[in-house]
């Protein structure tokens, strides 16, 4: 009897020990970023304006909760080598503006680097990692951007430096979940996870543009980001996702680190598809637009419930690519009871009819069909035949008609 005391009891242990990593980002996680938007004159007025933004239009409702600061806020350490941030750009302190955010609701995440200095120079938390956790958890603090700028490039260092960063979190007994930021070099989507990251970025930065042209060195659009992102479904989860970089709804070709590289902005059906698209993919959603002037068109897209609801389904299973070629690229995402959501991109530079073939899909069974930017029910034979606009991405959700069945 108490042998068998014991046996229930260990396994409850390994239940718990289990259940732990998926506790820390069990769906994508939504916010606001400032790298897009400020660079690095980031500053606490402004990250409370937009906090205050995100809870009057709306977005904290439709499930927006994180502000994240980027790169730039830091100042130095003090005379016992503990961070601190910049007095000038936050005079109130990281502490009071991680309570001003938990006042509302929200959470707030903030920066760091696993070397001495950030990607724009700042200091960074190489040799550090136990001290800054304590930091950032006594801070408050909710999420950890650790990037890889300055850092050396083989996979094992970086392995053992997120490891690091990933422990000496755990150790603070707060729960901070860990965003794993190397561009995707070092294929972090095998080891991430397993170091201790809830989250990693699987490209370089994205930049407000629809695609790299041929004749730019650098800068990747919307589309360079699909292509890599959307290989990688085996990998994503509750607790592990596959981070497709921020948002760039609304910035319009905004000067600033989204906009070099050749990022002139894109159309409102362009920022429309990203935002199906890195739904569909189960990746984080980070706006990084001034939300506090955000115009209809971009509130639409960020504030589309629907299509929030395909990135936040609970079994957070990230689309499948079932078809790719050189015009579609056409997603499918399993959901919660039986359901589905399908995304159709017309990637051309001309509108295109296309057949959905639910068949071809591995989807043999009569649905109902709800387009989820039309927000009504489309009959199964109007898509037999139908136009999708250059750049335009088609998103609906499937219920079986007979669920019985
Ligand atoms: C890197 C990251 C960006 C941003 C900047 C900040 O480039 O990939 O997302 O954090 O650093 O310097």
């Amino acid at each position: 009897m108490k042998k068998g005391i014991i046996i229930l009891f260990s396994c409850l242990l390994i239940d718990i020990s289990y259940a732990q990593p998926s506790t820390l980002a069990p769906k994508p996680l939504m916010g606001w970023m400032s790298w897009n938007f400020f660079a690095e004159k980031v500053n606490e007025q402004e990250l409370k304006e937009m906090a205050t933004a995100m809870i009057r239009t709306g977005m904290v409702e439709a499930g927006y909760n994180y502000i994240f600061i980027d790169d730039g806020w830091q100042g130095g350490r003090d005379m016992k080598n503990n961070i601190i941030a910049n007095p000038i750009k936050f005079p109130s302190g990281i502490k009071a503006l991680a309570s001003f955010m938990h006042e509302r609701g929200l959470k707030l995440g903030i920066y760091s680097d696993a070397a001495q200095l950030t990607c724009a120079g700042f200091t960074a938390s190489l040799h550090f990692e136990e001290q800054d956790a304590k930091t950032f958890a006594e801070w408050g603090i909710d999420y950890l951007k650790y990037d890889y700028c300055n850092a050396p490039a083989d996979s094992n260092t970086a392995k053992i430096r997120y490891q690091k960063m990933a422990e000496a979190l755990k150790k603070t007994g707060r729960p901070i979940v860990l965003g794993i930021c190397e561009w995707g070099e070092r294929k972090p989507w095998h080891w991430a996870a397993a170091v201790g990251g809830q989250i990693w970025r699987t490209t370089h930065d994205i930049r407000d543009k629809w695609v790299k042209k041929p004749d730019e060195k650098w800068g990747l659009g919307i589309l360079d980001i699909l292509e890599t992102n959307a290989t990688l479904s085996n990998f994503a989860g509750p607790g592990r996702w596959n981070d497709a970089d921020m948002l760039v709804v609304g910035l319009y070709g905004k000067k600033g680190p989204s906009g070099d590289g050749g990022g002139i902005g894109c159309s409102d059906l362009e920022y429309q598809s990203q935002f199906s698209l890195w739904s569909i993919m189960c990746s984080p959603l980070y706006a990084s637009n001034d939300i506090r002037t955000m115009n209809k068109a971009s509130q639409s897209i960020l504030l589309n419930k629907e299509v929030i609801a395909i990135n936040q389904d609970p079994l957070g299973i990230q689309a499948e690519r079932k078809m790719n070629d050189s015009i579609w690229s056409v997603f499918v995402k399993p959901l919660v009871n039986g359901e589905y959501a399908i995304a159709i991109l017309n990637k051309s530079n001309q509108s295109v009819p296309f057949s959905l073939n639910l068949k071809e899909m591995g989807l043999d069974e009569q649905f109902q069909i709800r387009d989820l930017w039309e927000h009504q029910l489309v009959k199964q034979s109007d898509l037999n035949q139908f136009l999708i606009l250059s750049h335009q991405t088609k998103l609906y959700r499937l219920t079986r008609k007979n669920k019985n069945k």
